[in-house]
C-alpha cells in the first residue's frame, strides 16, 4: 500500500504475546484537520501499545480501496479508516467481513443498509456542526433589512462532512426567508481550493454578505480572495467556518472570521479503545459522536492560549 508505515511500541495487548495489528486507512492531508488527525492516531497508537499499518490514500478512494484489501492480505487484526465519500465502499466492507476482520469507521460514515458491515462508527454530528453555523447567522442577521446573501464552499463533493453540513445549514436557514445560498460550489476541503472558488464567487456576485465554508482552511483560502476584490473579511463578508483548527481560531480571534462550529479530530484516544474492545470480542455502541462546541471571536481569543491543534 501507498505510504505505509507502523507505529506503535509493541506491547501486550492482542491475543497471547503478539499487539494488536490496527489498518488504518487516511483519506489524505487536505487541511489542517486532518494532519491533526493523523497525528492524534498515531501518538495513541504507540500509547496504548497498538502495532499501526497507516496508509495514506492521497484523496483517491481507489487507493483506500486498495489499502483496505492489503490490510485482508496482511491479515490485520482490525481495521479503521476514514471513508473519503458515502458510496463505493460496500464490497471491500463485505470482503473484510468475509474475512472474519471488524472494521470501524472514523470520522465520516457509509452509505449502506448493512449495519452488520462496521462495528461502530465513531465521530462528529456533520448535520449538527452545519445547523449550529446556520442558528448562529439566523440571530446574527434577525435585524437585518433586505436579502442576505450568502455563498457556500462545500467540501469534497461526495463525503459525508460536505452533505450533512450543507444539510444541516440549509435547514437552520431556511427558518428566515431573507437568508439566501446565491452560490454554492465544493472547494474540496483545500486552502487552494476555497482561494480559486471565491475568486469566481466574487467575480461573479457584486453583493455577497456572508461565506459559509464547511472547513477552516477553505475559509482561510478565501480571505486571499476577498482582499484582493477589495473586501474586509470579517465585516464586509462575514465568515462562518467549521473545525476550530488553530490557524482558524487565529483567524476568529483576529476578527476575520465570525464564527466557527468545532469538529474535533482528536478521535485516536477512542479509537485505540474501541479496537481493543472489538478485537476481543466485546459488543460496542453502534455509534459515537465526538463532544464539540462553538466558537465566537471573544470565545477564540480565550481558548487559543491552550488550543493544542
Ligand atoms: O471529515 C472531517 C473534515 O475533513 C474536516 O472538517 C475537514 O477539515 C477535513 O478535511
Amino acid at each position: 500500500c501507498n505510504n505505509s508505515d507502523t507505529g506503535g511500541d509493541g506491547g501486550d495487548a492482542g491475543s497471547g504475546n503478539e499487539p494488536i495489528v490496527l489498518g488504518f486507512s487516511q483519506v489524505g492531508a487536505e487541511s489542517g484537520w486532518r494532519t491533526a488527525n493523523t497525528t492524534s492516531i498515531k501518538e495513541s497508537a504507540a500509547e496504548a501499545g497498538i502495532e499501526l499499518k497507516f496508509d495514506d490514500a492521497q484523496g483517491k478512494q481507489e487507493n483506500q480501496i486498495t489499502a483496505i484489501r492489503n490490510f485482508i492480505q496482511q491479515k490485520v487484526d482490525v481495521i479503521a479508516f476514514s471513508p473519503k465519500v458515502e458510496t463505493g465502499f460496500e464490497t471491500v466492507l463485505k470482503e473484510a467481513k468475509d474475512a472474519g476482520i471488524p472494521v470501524i469507521l472514523t470520522d465520516r460514515a457509509v452509505d449502506t443498509q448493512d449495519k452488520t458491515l462496521y462495528k461502530s462508527f465513531l465521530g462528529s454530528d456533520f448535520v449538527k456542526e452545519g445547523r449550529l453555523s446556520g442558528e448562529w447567522l439566523v440571530n446574527e442577521m434577525k435585524s437585518a433589512t433586505g436579502d442576505v446573501n450568502i455563498v457556500e464552499l462545500q467540501g469534497t463533493t461526495g463525503s459525508a462532512p460536505a452533505n450533512d453540513r450543507k444539510k444541516g445549514f440549509a435547514e437552520a436557514i431556511a427558518k428566515d426567508p431573507k437568508l439566501k445560498v446565491i452560490a454554492s460550489q465544493s472547494g474540496d476541503f483545500t486552502r487552494a481550493g476555497g482561494k480559486q472558488v471565491m475568486e469566481q464567487f466574487v467575480k461573479a456576485n457584486p453583493k455577497i454578505d456572508v461565506l459559509f465554508a464547511h472547513n477552516d482552511d477553505m475559509g482561510l483560502g478565501a480571505l486571499e480572495a476577498i482582499t484582493a476584490a477589495g473586501k474586509v473579511p470579517g465585516k464586509d463578508i462575514k465568515i462562518i467556518t467549521i473545525d476550530a483548527v488553530k490557524d482558524g481560531m487565529q483567524a476568529l480571534a483576529d476578527g476575520k472570521f465570525n464564527f466557527i462550529a468545532e469538529c474535533s479530530p482528536l478521535l485516536g484516544p477512542q479509537l485505540m479503545e474501541l479496537v481493543k474492545k472489538v478485537n476481543k470480542g466485546e459488543s460496542v455502541p453502534a455509534r459515537i459522536e465526538t463532544q464539540e462546541t462553538t466558537f465566537t471571536q471573544e470565545q477564540a481569543k480565550a481558548a487559543l492560549p491552550t488550543r493544542k491543534y
